[in-house]
């Protein structure tokens, strides 16, 4: 199974929204609030252009894809974002019009989850001046996965980080973590996201924050369980 990590193209969105939504299933709430119905075929349609708008609106991500060369199909998919000297502006000109969810409370709550995880992004990014790179995506087919590909998605992003001599960081899932301390990312904290009041009845979204400090290549640490979910803190 050759596999050739190559830049993506607008014409290859729809495929990896759907490498997306396969990836995470409906396993992962904040997805499911992101992107409403992603599993059925038009919520495939309505979250492919968004992420194409997402894509179109900032020249600072670069989209990389893997295909499998020997079949021409693309199995995986990364998105960096290199920021340098710039700090990250919120909301984004691209944020979606609220009649993309189903009603004005799912969009509500999803709005609410991304704002949490942009506040903690800037400040980040505010606390280096500016300069640092962001893994924002990455997926693999689920029918891929444990082959390597993800760690060469990795790879493009960590080059440019040490070429830049910038940290890197990112938000992991359950799934990604081991994956992440295995290439010099080093676990931070569990991150339970704080949502308002009213949403205290949905399941708690998490993540782990991870970062790779300047300078360093790969991580002896060992795989642990998470992110872990606690108590959700309320706007
Ligand atoms: C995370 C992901 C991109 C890894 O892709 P991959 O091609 O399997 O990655 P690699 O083969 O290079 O590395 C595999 C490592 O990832 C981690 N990993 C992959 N699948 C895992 C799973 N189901 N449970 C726990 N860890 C897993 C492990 O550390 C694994 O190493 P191991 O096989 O030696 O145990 C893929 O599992 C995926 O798409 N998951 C769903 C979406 C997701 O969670 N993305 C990360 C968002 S932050």
């Amino acid at each position: 199974m050759p596999i050739a990590i190559l830049e993506a193209q607008d014409e290859d969105i729809p495929r990896l929204f759907a490498i997306c939504s396969l990836a995470f299933g409906q396993t992962e709430p904040a997805w499911r609030a992101f992107f409403p119905n992603h599993w059925t075929a038009a919520g495939r349609i309505a979250g492919a252009e968004r992420y194409l708008k997402t894509k179109q609106s900032d020249p600072n991500a670069t989209y990389h894809k893997a295909v499998d060369t020997d079949t021409s199909e693309i199995v995986g998919f990364s998105i960096w974002t290199v920021y340098q000297d710039r700090l990250l502006d919120y909301p984004p000109d691209e944020a979606p019009a609220p009649t993309y969810w189903d009603n004005a409370d799912d969009a509500e709550y999803a709005m609410s989850i991304i704002g949490y995880i942009m506040k903690q992004r800037i400040e980040y990014i505010k606390s280096l001046k500016g300069n640092a790179v962001h893994l924002n995506t990455l997926a693999v087919v689920p029918a891929y996965q444990r082959r390597g590909i993800g760690g060469k998605l990795l790879s493009w992003g960590l080059q440019r980080a040490d070429e830049l001599g910038f940290a890197s960081f990112l938000e992991s899932s359950a799934m990604g973590r081991g994956l992440y301390e295995k290439h010099g990312f080093v676990f931070q904290r569990d991150m339970t996201i704080g949502v308002p009041e009213k949403f205290a009845g949905r399941e708690l979204c998490c993540y782990a924050s991870l970062i790779r400090p300047m300078g360093v290549r790969v991580s002896d640490s060992k795989p642990r369980n998470g992110p872990v979910c606690h108590q959700a803190d309320t706007q």
